[in-house]
């Protein structure tokens, strides 16, 4: 054993401790971060202080890493390497984006409770968040425990959600703040994917729910009845008993899994500059194979 890690909540969300992510990490010591991100979900790595070239580095250790979906705006030149997303107040020139700027506005949909990338149709299995500046109050993260709240479904409600299937989009959650501000490019790359409602996690065998502020509809539901679904599965899944929330420090890398977790930002005075870069490994498949898989071993043990 390599790491230490301190649980940081009842359920989940741990602290680790042994490893300098600076240095190159080798195999059993990544094997051991996999297997303590199953267990734990979220992984908090006090004290990196990463550079964008490292945490693209260890990152990859994972898996490919998405690239920031800022690329379709041409007109707004990045910050930060294709492979970081842009989680700051800040432009290409790191100052402070205006109240208007499209990009402010934008980052605000995350301050909605989400996972990474359910609008693509194949999505994120972690992504890994380090602070480099952080405001003087407020800003924290929040993480759900989605395994938590699925084991905590009475059995009919979760008997009810097997093979339902939601449809996510990028658009659905910016315009629950008002935000719909995309280009023709940004709409035809991005159209809205279905994804399993339930998941099952293959690392540790647990079911979570699989939700986020993205989601807008159950496929075959009539709207408002799988709109309101959602929304009372997110209620649920929120409850405080199932929330973390972390307090940045500086040179923090936290790394979450995003197939049984929901996050979201907290607010903060945006006059003050906090800057976040966010590293993004994919799934590799969507979550809808993934879950006929779990079907297909089901099966046999039923005839
Ligand atoms: C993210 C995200 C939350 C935050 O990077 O995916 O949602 O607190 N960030 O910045
Ligand atoms: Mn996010």
């Amino acid at each position: 054993m390599v790491i230490t890690v301190k649980p940081l909540h009842p359920l989940f969300a741990g602290e680790v401790s042994g490893v300098d992510l600076r240095q190159p990490v080798d195999a059993a010591t990544l094997a051991e971060i996999v297997r303590a991100s199953d267990r734990f979900a979220v992984l908090v790595f006090p004290e990196q202080a990463l550079d964008d070239a490292r945490q693209i580095a260890f990152s990859g250790l994972f898996g490919p890493l998405e690239t920031t979906r800022r690329q379709l705006r041409p007109d707004q030149p990045l910050r930060l390497d294709a492979h970081m997303s842009d989680v700051s107040n800040l432009d290409e020139k790191s100052r402070l984006l205006p109240a208007t700027d499209s990009r402010r506005m934008g980052n605000i949909g995350n301050q909605l409770w989400h996972t990474d990338s359910t609008f693509k149709r194949i999505p994120a299995r972690y992504s890994l968040l380090s602070a480099h500046v952080i405001p003087t109050a407020g800003g924290n993260t929040e993480f759900a425990d989605m395994r938590a709240a699925y084991d905590a479904l009475p059995q009919a409600k979760r008997d009810e959600l097997e093979g339902l299937v939601a449809i996510h989009s990028i658009y659905h959650s910016r315009a629950t703040v008002g935000f719909t501000d995309f280009t023709e490019a940004e709409r035809a790359a991005l159209p809205p994917v279905p994804q399993t409602l339930v998941r099952l996690h293959p690392g540790s065998g647990r079911k979570s729910l699989y939700l986020a502020s993205h989601a807008s509809e159950i496929e075959g539901m009539p709207l408002p009845e799988g709109r309101m679904l959602l929304l009372d599965l997110m209620e649920h899944a929120t409850q405080r008993q199932f929330v973390y929330t972390h307090r940045w420090r500086v040179g923090d890398l936290v790394m979450w899994d995003n197939r049984c977790t929901m996050h979201r930002a907290r607010s903060y005075n945006m006059a003050e500059t906090r800057d976040m870069r966010r590293t993004t490994v994919s799934d590799g498949v969507s979550s809808l194979d993934r879950r006929q898989m779990s079907i297909r071993v089901a099966q046999p043990a039923m005839v």
